[in-house]
């Protein structure tokens, strides 16, 4: 399949890209958070198509994007008034809520639960998009399954030109991390998945409660242990991290590994392993790291490293966001003895 590259500043693209989605096609779009990648959400077989190009596996439901509280409610029922209060604060914008679904969208939709999560994007793109379709449209991150979220139109032809109809370019994302997943009950607000919205914002509205992922639990995949995920090796680096590159250092002497640094903020660097340092923000403003964050795991992973160590980031506002895509993307593994004896091992 030929993909078409669509841009979201031309009329007429955006009204193909609308078509597309009609005809149960595939077309990915922009987002304030990542890019997605959308089908109509109420066609069951455009949906499944979604799995299919991304090789997501069919337990791992998807996002329903709405642009009006005419479409929630026409994809939802009995939603508790907490949830209402949620939208009214943080929609549109990056805040996806958790509520139980009308029996109008096909199961395939929300992976058989009785739930369906919705969200009213806020990018310009994402609106053009949903206008001109007039429908909700479901739509996960644009990327290969597990793989690292994309926030530019060139990050998702990346992984999926030739398995997509069409991507309707509508530049960068502004957040650059997904949205903040919650499930509102009577009394409380449960968070599923750290993301744009912060936990200090949604403590404002009602008591927050954190659920950690359980071994064996799907009830938020994108919870799973490992996700978001570079081919290169990915651990974590502690608070000391020219300490931890200078131990790295005398342990790999006189071997030829290359490395590469992600750092929150900008901090000199001396190591004779390190061959890429990528800053996320000079100044270390949270913000601008979480913009950039997909994006330089993405490049420092074209660059044929043998690992890719990542600094702390502050644990408050989107750097707990941010923490978690860390996590998971190194899929728990912290820098050290066990991790480097693997890279030499790969490598003797
Ligand atoms: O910012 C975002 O949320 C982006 C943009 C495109 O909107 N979308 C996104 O989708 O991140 P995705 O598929 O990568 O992550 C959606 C997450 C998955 O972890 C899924 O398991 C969870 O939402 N999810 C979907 N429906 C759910 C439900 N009914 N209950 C609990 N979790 C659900
Ligand atoms: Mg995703």
């Amino acid at each position: 399949m030929k993909t078409l590259k669509l841009s979201a500043s031309r009329p007429q693209d955006v009204r193909r890209a609308a078509a597309l989605l009609k005809k149960g096609r595939l077309v990915a779009f922009a987002t304030e958070t990542v890019y997605g990648l959308g089908a109509d959400a109420l066609d069951a077989r455009a949906a499944l198509g979604i799995f299919r190009a991304k090789k997501r596996p069919t337990f791992d439901p998807l996002i329903v994007h709405v642009s009006s509280m005419k479409q929630f409610e026409a994809v939802t029922k009995n939603v508790p008034s907490l949830a209402m209060k949620l939208a009214a604060r943080f929609w549109p914008g990056g805040l996806t809520l958790v509520v139980p679904k009308a029996d109008r969208v096909p199961d395939v939709v929300t992976a058989g639960l009785s739930t369906v999560a919705v969200r009213m994007p806020a990018h310009p793109c994402a609106n053009a998009l949903l206008a001109a379709f007039g429908g909700p449209v479901a739509a996960p991150s644009a990327n290969r399954f597990g793989y690292t979220s994309p926030t530019k139109a060139q990050d998702v032809l990346d992984d999926l030109d030739g398995a997509i109809d069409a991507v309707l370019d509508g530049g960068s994302c502004g957040i650059g991390i997904e949205s903040t997943i919650v499930w509102p009950t009577a009394t409380e607000i449960v968070l599923l998945r750290h993301g744009a919205v912060t936990v200090e914002q949604l403590s404002k509205i009602a008591k927050v409660r954190v659920r950690n992922h359980r071994p064996g639990e799907v009830l938020s995949p994108g919870g799973l242990p490992t996700h978001y995920a570079p081919r290169t090796p990915m651990a974590l680096l502690p608070a000391d991290v020219t300490g931890e590159l200078n131990r790295f250092g005398r342990m790999a002497l006189g071997r030829r590994l290359k490395l590469g640094v992600l750092l929150f903020k900008e901090r000199p660097i001396r190591s004779p392993h390190v061959k890429a340092v990528w800053v996320l923000s000079r100044k270390g403003k949270p913000e601008e790291a979480a913009a950039n964050l997909f994006h330089a795991i993405r490049n420092l992973d074209k660059m044929s490293l043998d690992a890719i160590l990542a600094a702390p980031v502050p644990a408050k506002g989107i750097g707990l966001a941010i923490a978690d895509r860390l996590e998971k993307a190194a899929s728990g593994l912290r820098a050290g003895n066990a991790f480097y004896e693997t890279l030499l091992h790969k490598k003797a």
